[in-house]
């Protein structure tokens, strides 16, 4: 592969999305001679947009899941991760692009990591390893990490809340997060959420040049 790929993890309202986006024009301006593909999942394809429409819907009626719910979920999540990387991420590398993502599938095995507890044993590892044998390991992921507690906070004010967002899952899913940077201190960058907007750009995009221009 040409290209990089670097992800972007964290929990709800820890900042990511907003601080890719930031992340995604200084890099334009420090780099101008390569291509750059800010991209995301869930993605905007037909998995992804089911995906949001179920997101919002269990939201709304607040009702348990099942087992077989719970399935489902996971399996769309990879489905849509199978069609980003065909799609997007595969062709984009090849072609030399920096490409950022907006979460890929560190999401799902910490998300759910958590939704399939009780349901597979050592969800967070039995995930990874369904991932293994055809996913592609991204060069580097910045992990933005911030207290649960205060990315609620964050939250309080945004439109149309996904059923995600709760105090309880998302300490659960912030563990799983930390964990699996433990594991991996090559590939994980940790950065501090809580910092402002402009700091968490700058300790971002050092890491990206780093890697870039090795
Ligand atoms: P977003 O808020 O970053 O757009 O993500 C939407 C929600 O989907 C968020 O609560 C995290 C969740 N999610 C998973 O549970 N598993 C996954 O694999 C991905 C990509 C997202």
């Amino acid at each position: 592969m040409k290209g990089q790929l670097i992800t972007l993890e964290g929990i709800d309202g820890s900042g990511k999305s907003t601080a890719a986006r930031h992340i995604a024009s200084k890099l334009a301006e420090t780099l101008p001679e390569r291509k750059l593909v800010l991209t995301a999942e869930p993605t905007a394809g037909k998995v992804g947009q089911i995906l949001r429409e179920e997101l919002a819907r269990a939201n709304n009626i607040e009702t348990e899941s099942s087992a077989a719910q719970h399935m489902q979920e996971l399996f769309l999540f990879m489905a849509d991760h199978a069609q980003h990387l065909t799609k997007t991420v595969l062709p984009s590398l090849e072609a030399g692009a920096i490409v950022l993502s907006d979460r890929y599938a560190d999401s799902t095995a910490a998300y759910q990591g958590v939704t399939l507890r009780g349901i597979v044993p050592d969800p967070v590892q039995w995930i990874q390893n369904i991932y293994s044998p055809w996913n592609l390991p991204p060069d580097k992921t910045l992990l933005f990490v911030l207290d649960p507690r205060s990315a609620l906070e964050r939250m309080q004010s945004r439109q149309g809340r996904e059923k995600f967002e709760r105090l309880e899952f998302l300490r659960s899913v912030d563990d799983n997060f930390r964990r699996m940077a433990a594991l991996e201190p090559q590939r994980f960058v940790q950065i501090d959420a809580g910092q402002d907007a402009e700091n968490v750009a700058e300790e971002a995009i050092k890491a990206i040049l780093h890697l870039t221009c090795k």
